[in-house]
């Protein structure tokens, strides 16, 4: 069994931080799948220190969302502390991830994110303090390198387990590559054998034989599913499943990606209301029918015609006629 500091973890799938995506409804609704430790999508800590509302909402969890990581991300580290402070007043979690892989110019250009990455010396005394300050424990989600020319997963690893992080994710690209190309598995083999601590590996998880194949070259505990789990539950089942028993679970029917849409549409509208859920859905529900030849016409309409729960409705009720009446 997986073991970061005092929290125990049911399985290997754990479900990766994505802005706009992993909020509060989404993490509720993967978790039955077999999710054994998702997060938060990355959370500003200036702005949970200046308390800003909009900020302070995504700390929200809840009892079926557990155990749940906070990711913050930060470069100061009088910001992180005040952060902290604040999560421990007011927030229920189990463990503070730092976000320290995210490639994104607005994030890099202050410090924060994958920045870290340039600077070990100073990247070790910021996160020793964090795990100094934190109650709960620490996990880090970094990246190969800044780029082909500078990685150093290795040196970065073993600072942070130094400084006192319990577990660490690898996205195993560069921070140059952002979401392109392939991930590189093999820069990471022989990393989890010079570690203490767990090691999960991110990075094009979008089927049961890519989870396979990244633990098979990295042997990290366990797999972070990101993208590949949007409007694809079942993926995390079908690893879960597989870590534990060795048997490969079928791929879901359309009649049950229309109740897993419904059941995260549902979640999202109750925590959201219809106006910002349906416009968030717009993005996702697409998701649940790719792949199902001759379904393009739903997807659209989810994108194109959809302003409200009724007319989510009527493209659900739509895609049942279409099973039963299997098109020409
Ligand atoms: C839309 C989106 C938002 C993301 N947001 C975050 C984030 O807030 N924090 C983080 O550490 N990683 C973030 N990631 C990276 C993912 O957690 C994951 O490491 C990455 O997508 C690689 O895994 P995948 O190829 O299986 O999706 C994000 C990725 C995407 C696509």
């Amino acid at each position: 069994m997986i073991k970061i500091g005092d929290v125990e973890l049911k399985g290997n799938v754990i479900l990766g931080p994505m802005a706009g995506v992993t909020c509060l409804a989404y993490r509720e609704f993967m978790k039955p799948f077999g999710v054994a430790l998702s997060y938060s999508e990355m959370i500003s800590d200036c702005g949970i220190a200046y308390e800003n509302q909009r900020t302070l909402d995504y700390l929200q969890t809840s009892n079926l969302d557990t155990p749940v990581g906070l990711q913050l991300f930060g470069f100061d580290i009088k910001n992180t502390e005040k952060a902290i402070q604040i999560m421990e007043n007011c927030a229920k979690y189990d463990i503070l991830d730092v976000n320290l892989g995210c490639p994104v110019h607005k994030v890099t250009k202050t410090g924060a994110g994958s920045s870290w990455l340039r600077d070990v010396p100073k990247l070790y005394d910021y996160m020793k303090r964090v795990c100094e300050v934190s109650s709960k424990p620490v996990t880090a989600k970094i990246r190969l390198g800044w780029d082909e020319k500078s990685i150093n997963v290795f040196e970065v690893s073993e600072c942070l387990e130094k400084a006192g992080v319990q577990a660490i994710t690898v996205h195993c690209r560069t921070k140059e590559q952002g979401y392109a190309g392939k991930p590189n598995y093999e820069a990471i083999k022989g990393l989890k054998e010079r570690l203490g601590i767990p090691l999960f590996v991110s990075g094009d998880i979008f089927t049961l034989n890519d989870a396979i194949n990244s633990v098979n070259i990295t042997h990290a505990d366990g797999v972070m599913v990101a993208r590949g789990g949007i409007g694809n539950p079942n993926l995390v089942r079908q690893i879960d499943h597989y870590f534990k028993t060795g048997e490969r679970l079928p791929e879901a029917s359309v009649l049950e990606q229309i109740d897993y849409a419904r059941q995260y549409a549902t979640k999202l509208v109750e925590q959201k209301g219809e106006v910002l859920a349906i416009k968030e859905l717009k993005g996702i529900l697409p998701h649940f029918f790719s792949g199902f030849p001759g379904y393009k016409k739903f997807r659209v309409r989810f994108t194109v015609n959809m302003s409200s729960v009724d007319d989510m409705e009527a493209i659900f009720h739509g895609i049942e006629r279409e099973i039963q009446i299997p098109a020409r």
